[in-house]
């Protein structure tokens, strides 16, 4: 029997060793993993240079308290500044974390500036921002906030991509916009580039903060370090966990220097965010990802998978109702429950996984070769060819 909580509903299956995009399982058999821990492992399993930036730091220092100055953590923080619209940095260990860090740092500009009515959040009907209190409220979702309690408030919610109900959701005391820039969890759903110019025009108008939620899209996962980019808008705000650490965890808010004003001293903190040990992974993590060509590729390699993809599905209408999303955050989606379709894609060797809306999510490390693309393509495809709908 096992000891750990029920609140996982997890696959029997279990790994002693990953390489790239593959997992050696417990049970002998090799599985192509498009998982890659959700989107975490951007340079896929067992990098080597990650675990030589990690065996490096971590025989000098693991750990020091954020109440000194931490040298790695500058450096990650000045490329990632350097590389976007982004002034300042903090630190943290997950996603949730930045979600929830990036609401106090909205709440708290307005605060610093005269106007702490000014304190509500607005974001997306059934989206995604984490597991803490105050990002279930966010999500607007009632599965996740059922039995958790008196409502955390300051969150009002409009539907995804529909300009009217955002603006009939904005209040006086609307401090922020979240919204993820291409939702992960709800279902692979890209937000467009018009829908983000005409966000950032109102945020403007109404001097709203816009917080972009990239902790799934971001780090290069869209083809671009991050998914706004290809809408040439600039936000405000924006989350980060998952890809930067390659697998390590860490989580940070972006900000920009209006944003970040209200951040004195003892405003926020965190005991592990941003520690030695986990800011050289993150640097590691960017050798890699700001390698000339990279990006570049991950943009042809994508538009491929996209393109065999959709040959998939004009093959099989009845069983795929559509292949959306951005970059290498894939999704398939059914007509109907898509459980055993990743039962099906798991028997045959791909582990792919769950999203809302019938969706099988595909995610790929960002470093995927062309022939594990077409590995891939092979098993859907015979899936399809021998699924009873
Ligand atoms: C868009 C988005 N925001 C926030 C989170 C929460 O991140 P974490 O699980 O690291 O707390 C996730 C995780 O899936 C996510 O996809």
């Amino acid at each position: 029997m096992s000891a750990l909580a029920k609140n996982y509903s997890r696959r029997k299956i279990s790994f002693k060793k990953g390489k790239g995009s593959f997992l050696y399982a417990t049970n002998g058999k090799k599985y192509l993993d498009f998982v890659q821990g959700i989107a975490v492992n951007s340079l896929g399993h067992a990098n080597s240079h990650l675990i030589k930036a990690a065996n490096k730091q971590s025989k000098k220092l693991w750990h020091v308290s954020n109440a000194f100055m931490i040298p790695e953590g500058e450096k990650l923080a000045k490329r990632l500044t350097q590389k976007t619209f982004a002034d300042y940095v903090i630190f943290q260990n997950s996603g949730t974390e930045a979600t929830e860090a990036s609401i106090k740092v909205a709440r708290r500009y307005f605060y610093s500036i005269g106007k702490p009515q000014k304190n509500r959040i607005l974001c997306v009907k059934n989206s995604f921002h984490g597991r803490t209190l105050a990002a279930i409220f966010a999500s607007g979702s009632k599965k996740m906030t059922e039995g958790f309690g008196p409502k955390i408030t300051g969150f009002d919610h409009f539907k995804f991509e529909d300009f009217n109900s955002l603006k009939k959701s904005i209040k006086k005391n609307t401090a922020a916009i979240m919204l993820e820039t291409a939702m992960g969890e709800g279902g692979i759903k890209v937000t467009s580039k018009s829908f983000l110019k005409k966000l950032r025009k109102i945020c403007n108008q109404k001097k709203i903060l816009l917080i972009l939620d990239e902790i799934q899209c971001g780090i290069g996962r869209s083809g671009k370090f991050f998914a706004y980019e290809y809408s040439k808008i600039k936000p405000d705000i924006v989350p980060i966990a998952k890809g930067i650490g390659g697998g390590f965890p860490i989580g940070a808010v972006l900000m920009s220097k209006k944003a970040a004003s209200g951040m004195i001293p003892g405003t926020h903190g965190s005991t592990f965010g941003g520690n030695p040990l986990a800011m050289s992974v993150g640097n590691a993590v960017l050798d890699q990802i700001f390698k000339k060509g990279f990006l570049k590729n991950v943009q042809e390699v994508s538009k491929y998978f996209h393109i065999e993809l959709k040959k998939i599905q004009k093959k099989y209408p009845k069983i795929i109702k559509e292949v959306r999303g951005i970059g290498l955050l894939i999704g398939i989606q059914l007509f109907k429950d898509q459980t055993k379709f990743i039962q099906k894609l798991m028997d045959n060797k791909l582990l792919t996984i769950k999203a809302a809306e019938n969706v099988i999510r595909i995610l790929p490390p960002l470093n995927v070769k062309k022939k594990e693309v077409d590995l891939a393509i092979r098993i859907i495809n015979k899936v399809c060819k021998n699924y009873k709908i």
